[in-house]
């Protein structure tokens, strides 16, 4: 029998003592009075020490265990597995003075084991119940190997697609972004927390990480409250709303202040206004990072800063170990502040019952499940978006008895796991040549890559592809990026297929087959050089383990695509940044100002902003995504056409499947204020709903607006909706909708 915590034997004291008070005190008050009677008892050094996060990736030699008994580590990341997390917290547990377990960390952004799709294909299933569902499993594998917590879900809005990490966010909108949020801290961290099946989640990166000049990675970024308040900080509130316990503060400076020390956000945002109680996490060395932003002179003062403006827990980096005793000896910080992160820890270390369980056991029969991948191969589909599908040549007819299977993401094991998959093995892959290979019953399978890595540019290999493709009845080409090509430090400029991808396209193209192209990357492409060659785009994203079953299912008509972009696609890399909800402008684009005859004279009557050489919309728009049927929209009908501050506006549509094929749909709700104090985007998502429609039927879709969905943040930071003519949309993407108008009185 292990011995029990310390802390265990005072609760019991602490119970006893407070048996005979009259009042029943809640579990959350339980836990305060538990926290106060052990930050009594913790030495400066004890409390420092859980501020500190250690990586064993980077710090794992014999002084660790020491440092466990001294008590001055309060949390690892990136325990290599079960055995080792639990021979840490023994030492915590039975060798340190207060015997304060361990928090375990990792990054568990899309899936342990069982991989799904990165989280940029998810926000594109629209599916928030297919999100919690596979966040629950990626929980429940997480902590099978005892780690506790996870730093995710990524909530950084992302607007432009030469940001590596646009692979990890939730794409453009806040609104999806929120329901994400929620989905995702409901699967990890369950009903339950102290559940050994659940974990505690990460609200990363606080805030405005997304928003990197130039698309480059730990960039500035420069976002005026409002921006930041309407479009960057929703998801966040919705984490914290929630019940999120962990938020992590980012590497980017904010309007001159680095984010990991930034007061304005942490604390005057985070605590004042959200009410937040669990703990902030740093960024990986964030804290130290502040020197090289030229915003601390030393580590003593990128220790002070951080504290003060509300960092609880430092990972990796060791300024508050090293300079907060010597800054409280010296009077330059109060003790408040450590003894406040100190509780904001300890606070979350007793919610997740770890105090009563510190150990983990391995759960049995968890990992790579037959349901767990069944949820992987459904949220894949479901992810993927049909782009194009020129005189219906998906889904593969019954006819087509030879498919070529061509393309270096064919058969790519690792890359179809896409950025942050940590754990996930290629062994586990099923990858789509696999998939077809088995699954194409009666199909002759005919394989050629034509490239070896999506950067390849040998071209020797794309003679064999042709002469497959010749064999063929269609070709299925997949193309796109290795996993590497986005993810964290890796922007790229150029957004077009790499190595010699466009080069095996256009030899193909001379066979004269039905190319039928499966885009695996980890960001929208740009694919003008290609795309007019393809007969159909499936946009899969980077799909996870099961991505060649879940592809197959798509094109041979199993299941109908219904994904939708989360994100605008650019037609070019100068495009950017292109977004549905965008202001107006006072000259918005018109189409008949493009073009310009040589010696036009100079004339200031119609100039609008456009580009001279490329169109001004987007290649494919926010909510963009076909099927393999048609959705008729009718009928709008609104509840009135005035409303008034306290009522709710009832909008219903009418949608029929016009088509062959039983299908879901993703129905979009907009709205746009079309005057206001602050200049307002053209179209704001406020709703959505995924239904099924069965081929033929018809389904009224029903609202409700409420003066919330109307409000916005001005420049003072206030919360407020103004009365006057709003327009309204409802569709099957950001542009085509139908539109209705009414009134806020
Ligand atoms: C990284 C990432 C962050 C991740 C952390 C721990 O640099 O920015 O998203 O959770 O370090 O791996």
């Amino acid at each position: 029998m292990k011995k029990q915590p310390f802390i265990l034997l005072l609760t019991i004291v602490f119970l006893l003592l407070s048996c005979n008070q009259k009042a029943k005190i809640s579990k959350d008050e339980m836990i305060e009075k538990k926290i106060d009677s052990l930050l009594v008892l913790m030495t400066l050094e004890e409390k420092i020490g859980q501020m500190q996060q250690l990586s064993i990736s980077r710090h794992f030699n014999d002084t660790v265990y020491d440092l466990v008994r001294q008590g001055k580590i309060g949390s690892f990341l990136n325990a290599r597995n079960l055995a080792m997390r639990n021979e840490l917290q023994r030492i915590a547990l039975e060798e340190s003075r207060l015997r304060i377990p361990l928090i375990f960390g990792r990054d568990v952004i899309h899936g342990y084991k069982t991989i799904f799709p990165i989280p940029l294909g998810q926000a594109a299933s629209w599916n928030p119940v297919l999100v919690e569902k596979a966040s629950a499993i990626a929980a429940k594998e997480a902590s099978s190997d005892g780690i506790d917590w996870t730093f995710a879900p990524m909530l950084d809005i992302a607007r432009d697609p030469r940001w590596g990490r646009i692979a990890e966010s939730p794409g453009e909108d806040p609104f999806l972004a929120s329901m994400l949020a929620r989905a995702m801290v409901r699967g990890f961290q369950g009903e339950d927390l102290t559940d050994p099946s659940t974990i505690a989640a990460c609200g990363k990166h606080f805030v405005g990480y997304g928003a990197a000049e130039g698309g480059k990675d730990y960039n500035t970024t420069l976002i005026p409250e409002a921006e930041l308040r309407n479009i960057y900080l929703p998801s966040f509130k919705a984490f914290v709303e929630e019940g999120g316990q962990t938020i992590m503060s980012a590497f980017n400076d904010l309007n001159g202040i680095p984010t990991s020390g930034n007061e304005f956000t942490l604390r005057q945002i985070l605590r004042n206004e959200w009410r937040f109680d669990g703990f902030v996490v740093s960024d990986w060395e964030s804290v130290a990072e502040m020197i090289p932003h030229g915003y601390c002179k030393d580590e003593a003062e990128a220790a002070q800063k951080a504290i003060l403006a509300g960092v609880d827990m430092e990972m990796v980096s060791q300024t508050m170990q090293d300079h907060l005793p010597s800054l409280i000896q010296n009077g330059t910080i109060s003790e408040s502040f450590i003894n406040l992160a100190v509780k904001n820890i300890l606070r979350v270390k007793f919610r997740l019952g770890l105090f009563e369980k510190p150990y983990a056991d391995s759960l049995e029969n968890v990992i790579l499940t037959e349901d767990n991948l069944k949820t992987a191969r459904e949220i894949a589909t479901e992810s993927c978006v049909l782009l194009k599908n020129e005189d219906n040549v998906l889904p593969i007819k019954s006819s087509v008895k030879r498919i070529a299977v061509i393309g270096p993401l064919a058969d790519a094991p690792l890359d179809q796991l896409g950025t942050w998959a940590f754990d996930g093995r290629p062994e586990n892959s099923v990858t789509p040549l696999k998939a077809f290979q088995e699954m194409s019953e009666g199909k002759k399978i005919i394989y050629s890559p034509g490239l070896k890595t999506s950067r390849d540019k040998d071209m020797e290999g794309i003679k064999q592809a042709v002469a497959a493709a010749r064999q063929s009845d269609i070709v299925l080409l997949f193309l796109g990026e290795e996993a590497i090509l986005s993810g964290e430090a890796h922007s790229r400029a150029f957004l077009n297929l790499p190595g010699a991808q466009e080069q095996l396209v256009e030899a193909l193209t001379k066979t004269g087959k039905p190319l039928v192209g499966i885009i695996l990357a980890g960001r929208p492409l740009v694919l003008s050089k290609i795309e007019d060659k393809l007969s159909a785009i499936l946009y899969a994203w980077h799909p996870g383990t099961m991505a060649g079953p879940a592809i197959h299912d798509l094109v041979f008509g199993k299941v109908v695509p219904s994904g939708k972009l989360p994100v605008s696609f650019p037609r070019a890399e100068g495009q950017i940044p292109v977004y549905y909800n965008h202001k107006n402008t006072g000259r918005p684009p018109r189409e008949e100002q493009r073009n310009i005859t040589p010696g036009d004279p100079m004339n200031p009557v119609g100039f609008s902003a456009n580009y001279l050489d490329l169109d001004y919309l987007p290649r494919y728009p926010f909510g963009y995504g076909l099927s393999y049927t048609s959705f008729d929209y009718s009928n709008i009908l609104l509840s009135a056409d005035t409303i008034g501050f306290k009522d709710t506006l009832d909008i219903e549509i009418l949608i029929k499947n016009t088509g062959a094929y039983d299908a879901q749909e993703i129905v979009q709700l907009y709205i746009r204020d079309i005057y206001a104090s602050i200049t307002q985007p053209v179209k704001e998502l406020k709703g959505f709903k995924k239904i099924m429609i069965s081929a033929g039927d018809s389904l009224n879709v029903n609202f409700g607006l409420t003066v919330n969905d109307l409000s916005f943040y001005d420049n003072e930071g206030s919360f407020l909706a103004e009365p006057g003519r709003f327009e309204l949309f409802v569709g099957k993407n950001s542009r085509e909708t139908i539109k209705a108008s009414f009134y806020l009185k």
